[in-house]
């Protein structure tokens, strides 16, 4: 069975050999992950060769465009979707926001319903729970509270009378991270005549979707937290895309990615983007040795590449919180049920124990990480908040016997 090569990996990331972050182990990556070589170098190049207005009969800005242009279809081929199905924005928050608007024209006065969870990074809660202010019903699809789990058959007990036009729900949460059963849900959606919009933004980092495979209608992802530039980036099926009203200049309306990013694009980050499909495509070529496959099943190799290592890695440090007395391991304890992002609620505030772990080298944060309802939900302090230790696939087995020791020292 072909392993991850993590050595390989890391040479693809500058900030492991930066001295500034020699000694330091990171394990704050679902806050944001360090950046790719192929991003950088084509950020830096845009900015010295190409920073003009894209699009124009001039060489720079025809360049410029079609980096773009590139950077829409090779997301939207490694993810299985058209390219005008694929939308940059400013961050994922900024996309749900938009969307809200959309679906506050559509639905209002209609008598339709919408779906949220107490399980999602406030994202993709707010913006739905703020219009019942304008007369939509909304339905909260609640957690165990023991658990964080989402039962989704408690998903169909709220679907049942046909009322419910749009289910929001995360593919996994950025603190109970257990990995939501995505296809299920949206078929369930489906069923009930309601589309799914689906946070994929603690997902993604550990392997690009296969977007027909989980059947979302809506999924957004942040390409800061995905080795990319600071965009969000969402994935908006035709159906749905057609069926809300556009949000941008009246005159855009008719092109797909721009009817729901009313703001200019980043030009720059958005061309730079192409850097995260130049990645996965380096990482296939190194394990497999050609770059035969198409690029939805080169994206899935490197996903089930990726998510090995970090199953690996991860069973340990939660074998090992799990065994602690003194603090409550949050989400599941099996490693293939979750992303490795791992919080923990301690006996005292995670703020300054993260601190303390900074001084043995390890980055890692504390706090309520925007999950103020999930973290609620669980009846966890949140004044104390929750110490959060996340890691990806460039993380090596190393990092992890660092944090474990640490851990021993600081608790
Ligand atoms: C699960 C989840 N969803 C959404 C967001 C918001 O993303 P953005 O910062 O791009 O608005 C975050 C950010 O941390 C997150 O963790």
């Amino acid at each position: 069975m072909i392993r991850l090569d993590v050595d390989f990996v890391r040479a693809q990331f500058p900030a492991f050999s930066s001295a500034a972050l020699q000694g330091q182990a990171f394990f704050e990556n679902a806050g944001g992950s360090y950046t790719c070589k192929p991003v950088i170098d084509r950020l830096t190049r845009f900015y010295h060769d190409r920073k003009v207005q894209p699009y124009a009969p001039y060489l720079a800005s025809q360049l410029g465009g079609a980096e773009m242009d590139e950077a829409r279809a090779r997301l939207a081929a490694m993810m299985g979707v058209d390219r005008d199905e694929v939308s940059f924005g400013p961050s994922t928050s900024a996309n749900t926001f938009v969307l809200a608007q959309a679906v506050r024209v559509w639905l209002r006065g209609a008598g339709g319903a919408i779906v949220v969870t107490n399980q999602d990074h406030e994202a993709n809660s707010g913006v739905w729970r703020r219009l019942a202010d304008e007369g939509i019903e909304v339905r909260e699809w609640r957690v165990d509270p023991q658990t964080g789990h989402l039962d989704p058959a408690d998903l169909a007990r709220l679907l049942s009378d046909g009322k419910v036009k749009l289910v929001c729900f995360p593919h996994c949460s950025n603190v109970v991270a257990e990995i939501n059963p995505v296809a299920e849900i949206c078929a369930m959606a489906a069923a009930a005549g309601a589309f799914s919009c689906v946070d994929g933004v603690s997902y993604a980092p550990h392997g690009f979707p296969d977007i027909p495979a989980l059947g979302a209608d809506v999924y957004l992802f942040s390409a800061y937290k995905t080795y990319g530039p600071h965009q969000g980036i969402m994935v908006l099926r035709r159906a749905i895309g057609a069926a809300l009203p556009a949000q941008g200049h009246y005159f855009n309306a008719d092109v797909l990615y721009k009817r729901f990013t009313p703001a200019g694009p980043d030009h720059a980050q958005v061309a730079a983007c192409a850097g995260m499909a130049d990645y996965i495509d380096a990482l296939y070529v190194h394990h497999f040795g050609t770059e035969a496959a198409a690029p939805l099943a080169r994206n899935q190799a490197v996903h089930d590449l990726m998510r090995a290592h970090e199953v690996r890695l991860a069973q340990p440090l939660l074998d090992y919180l799990a065994a602690r007395n003194d603090l409550r391991l949050i989400g599941p304890r099996a490693a293939e049920n979750r992303a490795p992002t791992v919080a923990v609620a301690l006996d005292r505030a995670a703020e300054p124990v993260a601190a303390a772990l900074a001084g043995q080298g390890i980055m890692a944060g504390g706090g309520d990480f925007y999950a103020v309802r999930p973290l609620g939900a669980l009846g966890v302090d949140l004044e104390r908040g929750v110490l959060r230790l996340s890691f990806v696939h460039y993380t090596s087995q190393a990092e992890v016997a660092k944090l474990i020791t640490a851990l021993d020292q600081v608790l």
